[in-house]
């Protein structure tokens, strides 16, 4: 019998761990089963807390480091017994850990998530800390989906790219022919979390379901002049940002003189960064493009969608599940994979995405 895998994934929306059950024996991932738990209020707040500065730090990270474990098990079994699977059938997890730093340029990265707890609850081999190895390498650590994007989505006559929308964004650009080609990949900036910032902020939800808000009133050109400022935007790929960046002091000091602006006016323009910069990596990066699929929670963002088929015109746009694939799922996907190569002792960072110095097999091993 084929092994299975469960990728296990929260990225810096902070909006749930999401789980999933995956077979690699085809063509395309087989999703067993899926599993998301909404973080608890209490815990996000504090991991919130953790994402930036403060006092008592290790104090507070020696706590919420196993509280992660517990809700990392608590997931995987709930997503068992959806899958009518036990634990002696699942061959390891991947557990990427939720960030809570990630500074490329001063060499360190930081998931956490104690795998030893996540080994111990579900009796499951664990696979973590997947970023470390490349950065000792020389590397961002990040983007680590391309090698996945690679395997899965290379199409063999098109040139296509899989535009991955989370908090952050990040791009691959996937030339046509075999699975080894050569293939760029960065982080393009935000992807939806400056538009939840705004969106909390001014009408106190989680985040603009659908585009609601965005699709109100047209983008301000000036405003997106200036945040397109920025000059992350221009800084040359290897590359890969995060919450340390893009966050509500940078917002707010991006808006100041423009208290005219209504706040519809203000989330259309922040989606409108979003398809912006995705669009101009593909045309500086990628300008054989043809078709572009899009993952991650922003492929339900319809004035998004919307806004990317505006920049980019003469291309195909759809999601991944044009591919076969959930939007929603592939991230969560792409850690079982990476748990997998990791196992068969093979490779799961590429040098040209990352900067690293050479092919490394990612992430350290917790035996059942
Ligand atoms: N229906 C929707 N409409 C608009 N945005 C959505 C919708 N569903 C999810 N999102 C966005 O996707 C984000 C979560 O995306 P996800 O891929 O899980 O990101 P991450 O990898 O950072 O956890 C949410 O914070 C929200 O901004
Ligand atoms: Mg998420």
């Amino acid at each position: 019998m084929s092994e299975i895998y469960v990728g296990l994934m929260s990225g810096t929306s902070l909006d749930a761990m999401d789980a999933a059950a995956v077979r690699f024996d085809g063509p395309l991932p087989v999703l067993l089963a899926t599993h998301t738990t909404e973080w608890p209020s209490e815990l996000k707040g504090k991991i919130q807390q953790l994402c930036q500065s403060g006092n008592d730090e290790i104090r507070r990270l020696a706590e919420v480091d196993p509280a992660i474990a517990r809700v990392s098990a608590q997931t995987v079994k709930s997503l068992l017994v959806k899958a009518g699977l036990t634990a002696e059938q699942v061959t390891a997890i991947g557990s990427h850990g939720q960030t809570i730093r990630h500074i490329p340029e001063l060499g360190y990265t930081l998931q956490i998530g104690d795998p030893n707890i996540l080994a111990e609850q579900t009796g499951i081999t664990v696979v973590a800390d997947f970023r470390r190895r490349d950065m000792a390498a020389g590397g961002q650590g990040a983007p680590l989906v391309p090698a996945f994007h690679r395997a899965v989505f290379t199409s063999e006559t098109a040139h296509r790219v899989v535009v991955n929308i989370g908090g952050i964004s990040n791009v691959s650009i996937l030339p046509p022919g075999s699975e080894q080609s050569p293939v760029t990949g960065f982080d393009t900036g935000p992807g939806n979390l400056l538009m939840d910032y705004w969106c909390q902020q001014q009408w106190n939800t989680p985040y603009d379901k659908d585009g609601f808000h965005a699709s109100q009133e047209p983008h301000d050109p000036i405003l997106l002049e200036t945040l397109l400022s920025e000059p992350f935007f221009r800084l040359p790929a290897p590359k890969s940002t995060g919450r340390e960046l893009f966050n509500p002091a940078w917002l707010s000091s991006m808006l100041e003189g423009f208290s005219g602006l209504s706040p519809t006016t203000i989330q259309a323009t922040l989606c409108r960064l979003t398809a912006r910069c995705v669009a101009d990596a593909i045309k500086q990066h990628g300008p054989e493009t043809g078709e572009v699929f899009v993952c991650g929670g922003g492929a339900n963002n319809k004035t998004l969608m919307t806004m990317l088929r505006k920049e980019m015109p003469n291309k195909r746009l759809g999601s991944t599940s044009d591919l076969g694939v959930d939007p929603q799922w592939v991230e969560a996907i792409a850690f079982a994979w990476l748990a997998q190569q990791n196992i068969l002792n093979l490779p799961g960072n590429l040098p040209d995405v990352t900067g690293a110095s050479g092919l490394r097999v990612l992430g350290g091993v917790y035996p059942a």
